[in-house]
């Protein structure tokens, strides 16, 4: 049985900034299913103690410029994956992930270099993997280090790599001066490998170090090889064309299903959709919406505010939109820009927008259910899980057709536009409230995305067939 050892800085329900996390959080176990061996390494940040939890190694051996940095390795099984948990407080016992008050910490390369060589260590001590399978720039280091230091150990020497790339945005980029603190020597500095225009680039060098090198979505793993969404690594991505996929998300209908959804006053199915309208009602209330509201379409928005998601064209159209019979909510938070943009519109439009800064998973399931229209005008989208829970909850997305976007909805479950400008947005959601007075066409559209299947399960099987074909099994 193939063993496959992912290590990532993210996993639901453990740590969560994104749909890294919800990836992390059910692949592994789709991947049991598929009759694989699966553990997960990642950082064990402040809080996380979950039951069940045990502590399996005591002062794991990670050496960093011959400093040995402390890292205890605690275990917890969970739907049959071992996640292993790197505990070093210098590094993880902080109250962000990534950040505090917006600003990335400073060590974040030792950060999660300490997370690597403790994967590394564990792969080697504990628990041999056949596959390394490193998700975004956090974990490049893993294989980066598995090639560089570890090419001729007999315990790591066949183990392949495999690296996916979430968001080819955040690509890990630094100085030169940390690759001194990242125990390097010049020689993996070079444009082949990890120097990126006299930087250190994790992502690149991971690249350059997997055997095969996966992408979340069809069109984005085509998108990534072109200048405009390449982020300066096209050139690269095109030449190794031959070792790169798109593998399409699934997404858990264990937490993303309103049939059963916990976080939900009232549930429904395409069958009997009343508690929909309960949980529009809850919805509106919460955010403090009167009467008024109830009968006016409802636009829901849960999103990172970064430039990536394309809230940016939202600006010059607010309030045209909001001359509409329509109500819009959004639950985000993130960069300034984005937040002001949101925070100006529902000042001035306080009778038809809301926003919900800060990060709230009931309140973004209760939106999903809520809403009548998703909305989510990426920019770019490696894959996206809202637009895909959104055609589960019966809640059809208007999205720019871009990566996992245009993947995963078509004309008859939403709506998608094309050009990156606030016109198509503004005419893409025009259409939609147009369509959702239709009642019965709008309960056909609702019911056809509903019934639409995301599950892991397809998705774990191309991953499966992937380290098989490395494996030559
Ligand atoms: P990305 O990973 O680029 O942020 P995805 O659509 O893949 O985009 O995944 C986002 C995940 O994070 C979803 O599960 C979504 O519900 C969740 N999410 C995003 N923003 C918030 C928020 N402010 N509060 C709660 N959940 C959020
Ligand atoms: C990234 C992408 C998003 C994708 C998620 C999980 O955060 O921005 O599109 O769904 O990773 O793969």
């Amino acid at each position: 049985m193939a063993k496959v050892m992912m290590v990532a800085s993210e996993a639901a329900p453990f740590a969560k900034t994104g749909g890294l996390a919800d990836v992390l959080g059910a692949l592994p176990a789709a991947l049991v299913r598929q009759g694989l061996r699966v553990s997960v390494v990642m950082p064990k940040y402040r809080g996380i103690h979950p039951a069940g939890i045990e502590k399996v190694m005591d002062d794991m051996p990670v050496f960093i410029n011959n400093f040995r940095h402390r890292t205890d390795i605690w275990r917890l099984v969970r739907d049959g994956v071992s996640y292993y948990f790197v505990e070093a407080p210098w590094f993880y016992d902080r109250d962000g992930v990534y950040s505090s008050y917006g600003n990335d910490y400073m060590d974040n390369h030792l950060r999660f270099a300490v997370l690597s060589l403790a994967a590394l260590g564990i792969a080697r001590l504990l628990d041999r993997p056949d596959v390394l399978h490193a998700h975004d720039w956090q974990a490049a280091l893993a294989l980066i280090y598995a090639k560089s230091w570890y090419w001729n150990d007999p315990r790591m020497a066949n183990v392949k790599r495999v690296f996916t790339i979430h968001n080819l945005g955040y690509q890990g980029r630094f100085g030169k001066q940390v690759l001194g603190e990242l125990g390097m020597d010049g020689l993996q500095f070079h444009p082949e490998y990890l120097e990126f225009y006299g930087d250190v680039n994790l992502m690149k060098g991971a690249i350059v170090a997997a055997d095969a090198v996966t992408t979340v979505s069809p069109t984005y793993a085509r998108e990534i090889q072109t200048p405009e969404h390449g982020f300066g690594l096209d050139g690269l991505l095109r030449s190794r064309a031959g070792q790169l996929t798109g593998i399409l998300n699934g997404v858990d209908y264990a937490e993303w299903n309103p049939a059963t959804d916990k976080h939900l006053p009232a549930h429904y199915d395409a069958s009997d959709l009343e508690g929909k309208a309960a949980c529009k009602r809850a919805l509106l209330e919460a955010l403090g919406f009167g009467a008024e509201a109830h009968g006016r379409p409802l636009i829901g928005v849960v999103s990172r505010f970064a430039a990536q998601k394309g809230f940016d064209l939202l600006e010059p159209i607010g309030d045209e939109l909001a001359k509409e019979d329509v109500t819009l909510i959004a639950l985000g938070s993130g960069e300034p820009h984005c937040e002001w943009i949101f925070h100006d519109l529902a000042e001035r439009h306080h009778d038809k927008v809301r926003v919900w800064h800060g990060y709230n998973n009931g309140l973004a399931h209760l939106i999903e259910a809520g809403a009548d229209i998703f909305l989510m005008p990426s920019r770019y989208e490696p894959c996206g899980l809202n637009q895909i829970y959104s055609l589960k909850y019966g809640t059809p997305p208007v999205v720019r057709a871009t990566g996992g976007l245009d993947d995963t909805i078509e004309e008859s479950t939403g709506f998608k536009f094309g050009e990156y400008s606030p016109a198509a947005l503004l005419g893409a959601i025009r259409h939609a409230l147009q369509c959702w007075r239709d009642r019965e066409a709008w309960l056909e559209r609702m019911r056809l995305g509903m019934a639409k299947d995301f599950s892991w399960d397809r998705s774990a099987a191309e991953y499966a067939g992937l380290y098989r074909r490395l494996l030559g099994i």
